[in-house]
């Protein structure tokens, strides 16, 4: 039998989705207390880039599902000396019930997957972040109800995350409005997937635009992991005006709550005011990505 792999939201049935958080629901009121039911398996996971969040939530929750880790850098195995993606697939699978896997390219991740025997999780690439989505659409929920016709706005880099978001959007039925600088727009073969799957998913220029009416502004850091090596644009003057501030929250709905999927840049992306003002629910966001991948998880290794 195939894998089950966690790789991007655009490939699921809105129902799987829907179980996932489900499940992270779940898990979440303690449903799942006392019983341990990925209990003797072993996850690796494999870091390309740093973090903080993606290690320690899927550790914990793997602990906390009576399971256990293998946590390594890329420089610390072979692959640092150019040992192949596909060879350690193969060989990790031989040893773990599961990979995550953080790496830069989306090439990397399709080769970990076309190669394992074991479910493989995305824990970003430079293209994409589905588990980080899955927590935002669960909290997203907890605050404000189904998310199906809501109105979310994206004011910042068309980047890793926002590219989630547009999967998101059309698997589980909001408007998405994305405020990008022409420059840093989302790829162009994304956005023609969402129009030809009939989502409802806008661009501008113009953060007031997007922000009006709408549920819920979200930003992310101007520089993604590797962007400081591509020495490209002048990523702070292009995004500059897209920072979310307490007169953008204002053109939102009043009750708009407030999304980063964290690590934050105060002054820059986001203001002190509004990240740690009361329509912030980042650390409600951060916290979900434990539960949320339990789900994806008890998913994944069935
Ligand atoms: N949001 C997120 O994925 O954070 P880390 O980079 O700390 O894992
Ligand atoms: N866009 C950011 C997300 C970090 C979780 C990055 O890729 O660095």
């Amino acid at each position: 039998m195939a894998p089950r792999h966690f790789l991007d939201l655009d490939r699921f049935e809105t129902e799987a989705l829907r179980h996932v958080l489900d499940m992270g629901r779940g898990f979440k009121k303690g449903e799942a207390n006392g019983s341990r039911p990925l209990a003797g398996k072993m996850l690796a996971m494999l870091f390309d880039k740093p973090s903080t969040r993606t290690r320690v939530s899927f550790e914990v929750g793997m602990k906390q599902l009576g399971g256990d880790v293998v946590t390594l850098s890329s420089r610390d195995t072979q692959l640092g000396r150019g040992e192949t993606v596909a060879d350690t697939a193969r060989v990790l699978s031989r040893y773990v019930d599961a990979i995550m896997i953080r790496t830069t390219s989306r090439r990397n991740l399709e080769e970990m997957a076309q190669y394992a025997t074991v479910p493989v999780i995305n824990g970003l690439t430079d293209d994409s972040h589905p588990c980080q989505l899955m927590a935002d659409v669960m909290t997203f929920e907890e605050h404000r109800g189904p998310i199906a016709g809501k109105v979310i706005a994206w004011s910042g880099d068309g980047n890793n995350v926002a590219a989630s978001w547009v999967h998101a959007a059309v698997k589980f039925g909001f408007e998405l409005r994305l405020a990008c600088p022409p420059e840093l727009m989302p790829p162009k073969d994304l956005l023609e997937w969402a129009r030809n799957q009939g989502g409802k998913v806008t661009l501008t220029h113009e953060p007031l635009d997007a922000v009006a009416g709408a549920d819920c502004v979200v930003t992310d850091a101007w520089l993604s992991m590797g962007d400081e090596q591509k020495g490209e644009v002048n990523r702070h003057n292009l995004l500059a005006p897209y920072r979310v501030d307490e007169r953008l929250m204002a053109a939102a709905k009043p009750d708009a709550i407030f999304m980063h999927c964290l690590p934050a840049h105060r002054g820059e992306e986001v203001t002190g005011a509004v990240i740690d003002g009361p329509r912030s629910v980042v650390w409600d966001e951060a916290e979900n990505r434990l539960h949320v991948q339990k789900g994806i998880l008890a998913w994944c290794l069935g």
